[in-house]
């Protein structure tokens, strides 16, 4: 089932700070980008989903001192432990950039070489705060104190930087945007999601906007700029611009590249999705959008801002030590449980509680006893009543016609694929594990145990398991952009192909896809069920 692209989908994670090592918090927007480019790609999109690392910066160089290495030998070491925890968790990138290359290179000074001849930037010098930690600049009427009366980061509590004047910096004219940008959150309100995200950067530039200081001269690990060569890019003013990098900007040939991607950029500009968390949602709702209009590009269609994964009640991050590896929970439950965990359990958007128990709730009530245990069940009926062959539905068309999961199913892709277009993958999941709650029902009243006893039930028995085995066909369908391993498998043990190789979900999705007489395979159960008690690890 192929057909001519739909057009281009693009997405986005942040790229990644290399300061540390993968965790729960940068794995949760990364699967989240990854249900999304799954999803389109299985509605016939042609997908470009952009991640990467964050390799420049006085964060980085700090890290990378502190190991005593060079900031280039640190950023390299770090690649593999990236690359590494997106393939365990099986996401489907297209390109990962990292900022150090000389391709991204050739973007940022592209870019802020346009900037610098449409006249936007002009030489200052900036007077005031700055946090290494979250590399951001702050006003001092934004900073907090602490015990001893220091002034520290409002975000981060770290002790800030008093950055003095002399220091020549680079400024960008942020300050011009101010009207262009209220313009946009009033006519375009789907720019930001979710409405309390938008609610505070509205309020944050109605109260006006300062120029941004994005060059640095007593510093150099960065990329230098084109027409100063003294100075480097602030970080932010490199990172944010690795989402052109990714689908060939610095490869086209306007900014001088090869040219092996020539066109790329267009067709795929601007994005559908940058997915980011709600700490840095003004670097990408302000600063990233004007940096974008002073270019002459437009916007992307939303920045979704989602929030924070908390262990009892805390941010989760490396340095307060309560950031779990992503393998050692996927050790316990397998990746797409993993995954099904955090895209079902935490509403994206708002801010998530996690807990091992909870975890283990949602595993056995979801997974264990729902959706495995439905598979394995009609599996093996199949195999009992019919052979382990996909029974013929009578041609009596009451018997497969006048049925609640035929129902369920033909209204289920509006609901899905509205949820998942609006990136609300709890609802999604939701509509999903209902289908899969009426079928156990719908196999539970239909006893197809005293059918088998009784001859003349015999097509009954046969339509009750066809409309079984075709629930769980969808179902696996539906299901594959969260789970990708369990919805292949259960595609392979209904003798069907690769559910990923389909580019019309929808048309996918009609019932009757399943063939009757194929081979059915009942397997080993897909989510066996776990107890909290012998779990040794503690999420905190
Ligand atoms: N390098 C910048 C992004 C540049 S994008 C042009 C950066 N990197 S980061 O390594 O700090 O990654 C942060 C991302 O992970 C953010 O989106 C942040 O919100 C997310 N998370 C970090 N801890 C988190 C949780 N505990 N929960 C959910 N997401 C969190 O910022």
């Amino acid at each position: 089932m192929t057909s001519a692209p739909k057009g281009t989908y693009s997405i986005t994670t942040p790229i990644y700070y290399v300061n540390a090592a993968p965790h729960l918090g940068t794995a949760y927007t990364t699967i989240a980008a990854d249900v999304v480019a799954r999803y389109q790609r299985m509605n016939g999109y042609d997908v470009a989903f952009v991640t990467g690392m964050d390799e420049h910066g006085q964060k980085v160089a700090d890290v990378a001192a502190d190991k005593g290495m060079t900031a280039q030998d640190w950023c390299d070491s770090m690649e593999a432990p990236f690359r590494d925890a997106w393939e365990m968790l099986d996401i489907s990138y297209t390109d990962f950039v990292r900022t150090t290359e000389p391709r991204h290179a050739r973007s940022v000074r592209t870019f802020w070489q346009d900037l610098y001849d449409k006249g936007y930037l002009y030489k200052g010098s900036y007077e005031g705060w700055y946090c290494v930690h979250e590399e951001t600049y702050y006003a001092e009427s934004d900073l907090e104190k602490n015990e001893e009366g220091a002034f520290v980061c409002p975000d981060c509590k770290r002790p800030v930087q008093l950055m003095a004047s002399g220091e020549e910096n680079w400024f960008f004219k942020l300050s011009d945007f101010q009207d262009e940008l209220l313009a946009l959150y009033e006519k375009r309100p789907e720019f930001i999601r979710p409405e309390t995200r938008r609610n505070e950067i509205v309020s944050f530039v109605s109260s006006g906007l300062k120029d941004l200081s994005i060059s640095r001269s007593t510093f150099d690990w960065g990329v230098p700029l084109p027409f100063d060569e003294g100075h480097v890019a602030y970080v932010w003013a490199d990172a944010l611009i690795a989402y052109l990098t990714g689908i060939g900007y610095a490869d086209d040939a306007a900014s001088g590249g090869p040219g092996e991607r020539a066109g790329e950029f267009e067709r795929r500009w601007p994005m559908q999705y940058h997915f980011v968390g709600k700490d840095i949602t003004r670097f990408h709702c302000v600063i990233w959008p004007a940096m974008l209009m002073a270019a002459g590009l437009p916007v992307a269609h939303t920045v979704f801002g989602h929030g924070f994964l908390l262990t009892k009640g805390e941010k989760m991050s490396k340095s307060k030590g309560n950031a779990l590896r992503p393998a050692d929970l996927c050790d316990i439950f397998g990746v797409d449980a993993y995954r099904y965990y955090f895209m079902s359990d935490v509403q994206f958007g708002a801010d998530g509680s996690i807990s091992m128990e909870r975890m283990v709730q949602v595993y056995n009530a979801d997974l264990a006893n729902t959706w495995g245990n439905l598979v394995s069940r009609v599996t093996n009926m199949t195999k009992k009543y019919f052979d382990a062959v996909v029974p013929v539905p009578p041609a009596d068309a009451a018997a497969t016609r006048d049925n609640p999961l035929r129902e369920m199913v033909d209204a289920l892709y509006v609901a899905y694929d509205e949820a998942l277009a609006l990136v609300d993958f709890t609802a999604a999941v939701a509509a999903v594990q209902k289908l899969a709650g009426r079928v156990n029902l719908y196999v539970e009243d239909a006893a197809p145990w005293n059918l088998a006893k009784d001859e003349t039930k015999a097509g009954e028995l046969a339509a009750v398991i066809y409309n079984a085995l075709e629930a769980i066909r969808v179902i696996a369908l539906y299901l594959a952009p969260f789970m990708p391993n369990t919805s292949a498998e259960v595609y392979r043990r209904l003798g069907l192909g690769d559910v990923f190789a389909l580019d019309d979900i929808e048309r996918a999705a009609q019932w009757g896809g399943l063939p009757a007489g194929n081979a059915v395979e009942v397997g080993d159960p897909l989510f066996p069920r776990l107890d909290v008690e012998a779990i040794s690890i503690e999420m905190e």
